[in-house]
């Protein structure tokens, strides 16, 4: 079977991101993930949401799920039009905070998934793809 769903889902509130964990685990269900699997890809989902609620005002989540013969996968977008990065590799470094977290975000998301993509620029915004295969 090749089929493709694809998901918006906003993000202002802290209520947002449980509705996008919500969206995640369902796809993922849909996709035949394993549990862990399912439970990784949700936690990929929520720091990266989270992330743009509290750092860049607020975005939008795309979830995308492709069945397609052999190459079934999960590739979820998170973007947002806050102030941006100013240094990508600290930020990706585990410890590092500026909201007083505990800066394991963004480098726990990565060791949870297949593929990772931040791009970032000041003044204009974030937007993080994920993918985890099937
Ligand atoms: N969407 C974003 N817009 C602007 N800055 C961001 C964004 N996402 C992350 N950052 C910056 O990168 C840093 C590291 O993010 P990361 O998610 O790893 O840690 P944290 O959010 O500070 O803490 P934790 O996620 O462990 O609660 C943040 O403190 C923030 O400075
Ligand atoms: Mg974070």
């Amino acid at each position: 079977m090749a089929a493709s769903e694809r998901v918006t889902v906003a993000l202002r509130t802290q209520e947002d991101v449980v509705s996008l964990r919500h969206r995640v685990r369902e796809q993922a269900v849909v996709l035949r993930f394993s549990l862990l699997d399912q439970t990784k890809i949700v936690t990929a989902a929520s720091e990266l949401a989270r992330n743009a609620v509290i750092y860049g005002g607020g975005g939008e989540a795309i979830i995308e799920t492709s069945l397609n013969n052999g190459r079934d996968g999960l590739t979820l977008t998170v973007i947002d039009h806050g102030p941006g990065i100013p240094n990508v590799e600290d930020a990706m470094r585990a410890g590092f905070s500026t909201g007083g977290g505990l800066g394991l975000g963004l480098s726990g998301t990565r060791r949870l998934v297949d593929e990772f993509e931040l791009r970032s620029e000041v003044g204009q915004g974030t937007s993080v793809r994920i993918v985890r295969w099937k």
